[in-house]
C-alpha cells in the first residue's frame, strides 16, 4: 500500500526504512529511479544493505546513517513509515524546510494518525490521498501529503475518521475507526467523563462507523 501511494518518480528517500524493502520493491518495479535506505540504528542499516546486495541493486539503492530526514533535501518523494503517529510529527518538524519541498510525503503511521492529521492541517500540508489495508483483523493506513502553506480547517471528529477517508466510504472505515471508539467508550466509562465534547466525538464517529456520514 506504501508503494502503490508513490507518484512515479526520480529519487525517493525512506527514512526508518530497517529492511530496506520499499525502496528495494519501488527500484524493481520502476516506480523510482533511485532511492536511499536510510534508519537511525546500526542494525537496520546492515540488514537494509544485506537486502539491496541480495538485489543487486548498490547501485541504485544508498544506505545511509542519519536521524529522520535531516540528509533528505532534494527528493521528489519522502517516506516515513512503520513509526508512531507523533514521531513522524518530530521527525517532520525538525526538518520542515526539507518536508515542505518534498513533492511527496508518504506517511504511515502505526498510531495516532489523529496527531499526524493535525500536525499536517495545522502546519499548511495538504492531505492529498489516504487508504487503509487490512492483516491479520488490523487496518492500517497511509497518508499522502504535500506542503501548500495553507492551514486546513477541520472537525475533531476529522481527525480521527480522516476527511479523504470518509469522503471515498472506504470499505475498511468502519473497521478502522472501531478500535478508537472502543478506547474512547472505555475514557466515558472509566474515568466518567461524559462531556460534550467527547459525546459528540463518539456520535459522529459511530455516524461514520455505520457510513452515514
Ligand atoms: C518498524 S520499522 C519500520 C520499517 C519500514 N519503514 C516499514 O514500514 O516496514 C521502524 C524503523 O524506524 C527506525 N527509526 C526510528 N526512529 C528513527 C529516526 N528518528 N530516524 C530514522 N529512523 C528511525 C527504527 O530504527 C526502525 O528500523
Amino acid at each position: 500500500m506504501i508503494a502503490q501511494a508513490v507518484k512515479p518518480c526520480e529519487k525517493v528517500f525512506d527514512t526508518g526504512s530497517d529492511h530496506a524493502f520499499i525502496p528495494i520493491y519501488l527500484v524493481l518495479k520502476g516506480i523510482c529511479s533511485n532511492a536511499v535506505a536510510s534508519d537511525v540504528k546500526e542494525g537496520p542499516i546492515k540488514v537494509a544493505a544485506r537486502n539491496i546486495k541480495r538485489f543487486k541493486l548498490e547501485n541504485r539503492i544508498t544506505v545511509e546513517k542519519g536521524d529522520g530526514i535531516e540528509n533528505a533535501t532534494g527528493y521528489d518523494c519522502i517516506i516515513i513509515a512503520g513509526m508512531g503517529g507523533q514521531l513522524i510529527c518530530d521527525i517532520i518538524s525538525r526538518s520542515s524546510d526539507i518536508a515542505k519541498n518534498a513533492g511527496q510525503l508518504i506517511l504511515q503511521p502505526m498510531n495516532a494518525p489523529e496527531k499526524l492529521r493535525k500536525y499536517l492541517w495545522d502546519n499548511g500540508y495538504k492531505i492529498y490521498s489516504e487508504n487503509l489495508c487490512s492483516e491479520k483483523h488490523k487496518v492500517y493506513n497511509v497518508i499522502c501529503a504535500k506542503y501548500t502553506g495553507i492551514n486546513e480547517t477541520y472537525e475533531k471528529w476529522q481527525l480521527h475518521a480522516s476527511k479523504k477517508l470518509t469522503e471515498k466510504k472506504h470499505i475498511l472505515l468502519s473497521g478502522y475507526i472501531a478500535p478508537k471508539l472502543r478506547r474512547l467508550y472505555d475514557m466515558k466509562n472509566g474515568i466518567g467523563d461524559s462531556s460534550e465534547e467527547l459525546n459528540d466525538l463518539i456520535k459522529r464517529l459511530e455516524e461514520v462507523k455505520d457510513g452515514n456520514i
